[in-house]
């Protein structure tokens, strides 16, 4: 498999916090995704911009919110598998420096013009990713990858971000913690160093929970964004966390990506690789009733060598 990365992006993320690689997903990927998306969403595109020029500029609107799910979602594994693409793991574990890296979030998002005014002030995600603050060692922190599978450009809806050595010199910054988000000092200091993830479709923006960013607005006539978002830990790392998979293990379709997942995917969600003393008989046996169709030989023939 080709790179589709280079060391220079993961020094870049290491040092910076952010950065983006253009077309790191193939047109052939990106094609499938998107028909995936249209396969849940529907045909829908989006209407009249709305701007609203009244409302307090530095809020989150919920309906920016309001198009975003996390996965396993009811469509081809193509979409459901991105977000645990092998090259995409391969750079959260060289950003992380570990091979052993948990998917904490995923989810797709779509964004409509007229939905909502998409506009953010300057945050950073820490907040909803743990319960303290960020680490100052970014291994302890997150890789979160914003996937553009729509091309956007500066109408639709490109994410703003600030680079971590240029936030370093604003001393209010330094806390990341926005007390006031009504600080129009601050907001307007770290507008001084804003730069665009925009990019084609296939495009990625990887960011760190401690990496100040903001959503824009679409402001394109009928214009619409699709993305999904994935996001890596270290295994062990309880600083951090989003999604408890295993509380969507009913409601939501995992069938389909059990059914199509490699060992090493399926380990992002937290399965034991073969080999490991979880897999015996009896739980590859009662793993093959709850997923008839998941392709458990490798777990089995590890068991054997085993036994
Ligand atoms: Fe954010």
């Amino acid at each position: 498999m080709p790179e589709r990365f280079s060391e220079h992006a993961i020094k870049a993320w290491k040092e910076d916090g952010a950065v983006v690689i253009p077309n790191f997903f193939s047109s052939e990927e990106v094609k499938s995704a998107v028909a995936d998306f249209k396969a849940l969403y529907g045909q829908k595109v989006g209407g009249n911009p709305l701007v609203k020029t009244n409302q307090d500029e530095h809020r989150f609107a919920g309906e920016q919110f309001s198009n975003l799910f996390s996965i396993p979602a009811n469509c081809s594994p193509s979409l459901n598998l991105l977000g645990v693409h092998p090259k995409l793991i391969n750079f959260a574990q060289k950003a992380l420096d570990t091979n052993d890296v948990r998917l904490e979030a995923a989810a797709t998002w779509a964004k409509y013009a007229g939905d909502a005014d998409f506009n953010q002030p300057w945050h950073c995600d820490f907040r909803n990713h743990t319960l303290t603050v960020p680490s100052e060692d970014s291994k302890l922190n997150t890789v979160n990858f914003l996937i553009y599978l729509t091309d956007v450009g500066e109408e639709d809806g490109a994410t703003h971000y600030v680079l971590k050595r240029d936030s370093n010199t604003i001393p209010e910054a330094i806390n990341w913690f926005i007390k006031d988000p009504h600080d129009k000092k601050l907001q307007s200091k770290l507008s001084e160093f804003e730069r665009s993830a925009a990019g084609p479709a296939g495009s990625i923006f990887a960011y760190s929970i401690d990496v100040f960013h903001r959503g824009t607005n679409l402001t394109k006539e009928k214009g619409y964004r699709y993305a999904m978002t994935a996001s890596y830990k270290i295994a062990t790392n309880d600083l951090v966390g989003f999604t408890a998979w295993q509380y969507s293990g009913e409601s939501h379709p995992w069938h389909i990506i059990f059914n199509n997942a490699s060992p090493e995917q399926l380990h992002c969600f937290g399965v034991p690789l073969p080999g490991d003393p979880f897999w015996t008989k009896q739980t590859i046996k009662s793993a093959q009733l709850r997923y008839p169709n998941w392709d458990l030989s490798p777990y089995l023939s590890k068991s054997n060598q085993q036994s």
